[in-house]
């Protein structure tokens, strides 16, 4: 286990690299998709052991719809599979499985087990595993903005109440922000909330992350100062 004092409380990861990592293979893109949810299944794990308390994926971004029918269609039965198998393994491991994003667009059958698998795990303590599928950092400020209206506020908005308003307001923001596979942007992930997160990049694909990657990224942060603009804690 890392130094718990300077564990993240909140670690998000966008999951980047599995074309990449198909294509050196001279396997389809799928092939990638479905080796990067399986390393997932042993991140969780790894993840929970390490004290961490919230577990945040990028894994289908808003934007992602712009990609071939082919691949969307088959990134969704991915998610389909990969909530039927795995829920029950989760709940074992008093994981909590929630998603973030837009309803819209998704299929309604996906919609209806994601549903049900949020229930059905809703009491587990040890850790909140929070799958972003059909995310986008400004579709959420932008939905939180049309939902405030909608509640016709008096007087001026504070940032809490734009907070109170965003796809999941208990989850503290992301400490470490990971992304594999070398691209250097956040792509629209936790635009709101990674305003004083530390970031980690890595080149590695993210079917090839693994615990030695996941200890080298936790050790990097907890050698840092985060000071909130204020002055170097002594
Ligand atoms: C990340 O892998 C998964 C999703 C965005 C759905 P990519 O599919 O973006 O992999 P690369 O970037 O093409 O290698
Ligand atoms: C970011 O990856 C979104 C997810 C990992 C779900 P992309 O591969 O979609 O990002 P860009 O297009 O390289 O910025
Ligand atoms: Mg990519």
């Amino acid at each position: 286990m890392t130094d718990t004092k300077k564990l993240p409380a909140h670690l998000a990861i966008i999951l980047d690299g599995n074309g990449r990592w198909a294509k050196r293979r001279n396997l389809p893109r799928l092939m990638g998709h479905r080796a990067g949810l399986r390393k997932l299944e042993d991140m969780v794990r790894l993840v929970k052991r390490e004290g961490i308390r919230y577990f945040s994926v990028y894994a289908f971004s808003t934007e992602n719809w712009n990609r071939p029918a082919m691949e969307v269609a088959g990134l969704m039965s991915l998610f389909r599979y990969y909530i039927r198998k795995k829920v029950d393994e989760l709940k074992k491991e008093n994981v909590r499985i929630r998603f973030c994003g837009r309803k819209d667009r998704l299929p309604e059958d996906l919609l209806e087990q994601m549903k049900w698998a949020e229930d059905y795990t809703a009491d587990q303590t040890a850790l909140d595993f929070i799958l972003c599928i059909n995310y986008g950092g400004r579709a959420e400020i932008i939905d939180a903005v049309n939902k405030l209206i909608a509640s016709k506020p008096e007087g001026p908005v504070t940032e809490e109440d734009l907070r109170k308003n965003f796809y999941l307001p208990d989850v503290p923001d992301p400490d470490l922000i990971i992304r594999t596979s070398g691209e250097l942007r956040l792509s629209n992930f936790w635009l709101w909330e990674s305003a004083y997160s530390e970031y980690y990049f890595t080149k590695i694909h993210w079917p090839d992350f693994d615990e030695a990657e996941l200890k080298k990224a936790l050790e990097d942060y907890a050698s840092r100062d985060r000071r909130y603009g204020g002055l170097k804690n002594k």
